[in-house]
């Protein structure tokens, strides 16, 4: 799909670019069912680059759930012209066959070779979702070949900070994998209720919707702990969640965002001291390095929800 009318690809491309200049691709992948945070990356693509690149493909290989799968919401039309009315200059918008020639439903062999997203994929989501990010790393590694142009350009890939683990493994990959490719991240969008965008709720009632709150007030109460400087007390803050209604609770934790790795009170605790209370306590440096990132997995209704949160001191 060409996004845009006659603007795409036939002026904007180097147009503005002195002679020589190399020019700067952004690309933004996506599933689709497209809302404001998928708006918000494809917006900063737009500023930063000469021409802008968005892939649709509901990736078979990053569901470890067959009926999750079959139940993505699909709207291409209403997707592209979300795309074009942001000034996206192209789609791209495989196929299956396209992407794994010889992919048949189910247990497929192809493709035969594959991404392994290694221990950074093990973790959390990676745990719950068995072979998940293995998913992720192989679709994204090959969209990275294939919207890198053959003249030279500066490529630009724009992630969410909602999906902080995949965040963190993209990041890595790239680093593994030399990809030529910058990494660039954008803070969540929310609802006015606190609940992060996501495609998946559409699938939610309105009664879910408002249950589904509850997970980001969870890491809006461990954010606020640690910007006061109070031990954050996680357990206490699970302990409500396990009551909460309608939210079947897989983690919360406080992390390191580039390692993933559990943070533990007594790894961060200042000067050795045990924190008063069961709680974490930050270190000044965790903070100032945004060392720490609390995450969140839970079952609302049918579809399972993710969130993250920084944290960082008052
Ligand atoms: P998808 O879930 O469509 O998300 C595409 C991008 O939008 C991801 O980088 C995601 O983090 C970002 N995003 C989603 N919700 C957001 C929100 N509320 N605020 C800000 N950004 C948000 O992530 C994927 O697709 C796939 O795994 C993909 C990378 C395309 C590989 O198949």
């Amino acid at each position: 799909h060409r996004a845009g009318r006659d603007r795409a690809g036939r002026d904007r491309a180097g147009r503005d670019l002195p002679a020589g200049a190399v020019p700067t691709l952004g690309f933004v992948p996506t599933m689709g069912a497209l809302h404001a945070g998928h708006a918000s990356l494809i917006e900063a693509a737009r500023a930063e680059a000469d021409v802008v690149v968005a892939s649709i493909f509901v990736n078979p290989l990053q569901f470890d759930d067959d009926a999750d799968y079959r139940a993505y919401p699909r709207q291409l039309q209403t997707d592209v012209e979300l795309l074009d009315a942001h000034g996206v200059d192209f789609v791209f918008v495989p196929e299956i066959e396209e992407m794994y020639p010889g992919y048949q439903d189910g247990d497929s062999a192809a493709p035969l070779v594959r991404v392994e997203a290694g221990e950074l994929g093990r973790r959390w989501e990676g745990a719950s979702r068995p072979g998940h990010f293995d998913g992720v790393v192989t679709v994204v590694n090959k969209l990275f070949n294939i919207v890198t142009p053959q003249a030279p350009a500066r490529v630009q890939a724009w992630f969410g900070e909602k999906d902080a683990e995949q965040l963190a493994v993209i990041r890595r990959m790239v680093i593994d994998l030399d990809h030529p490719v910058e990494i660039r991240s954008l803070p969540i969008v929310r609802d006015p209720s606190g609940l992060a965008q996501s495609s998946r709720n559409q699938r939610l009632s309105e009664q879910e919707h408002r249950q589904a709150a509850a997970l980001s007030a969870a890491l809006f109460q461990v954010h606020d702990r640690a910007a006061q400087g109070q031990p954050l007390e996680v357990d206490g803050v699970v302990a409500q969640l396990n009551l909460a209604d309608g939210v079947d609770l897989d983690y919360l934790v406080v992390v390191d965002p580039s390692t993933l790795q559990e943070i533990e009170p007594g790894q961060i605790q200042p000067g050795g001291e045990q924190a008063a209370g069961s709680g974490v306590r930050l270190t000044e440096d965790d903070v100032l390095y945004g060392r720490a990132l609390a995450l969140i997995a839970a079952r609302v209704g049918p579809v399972r929800l993710i969130d993250a949160v920084e944290l960082r001191s008052g």
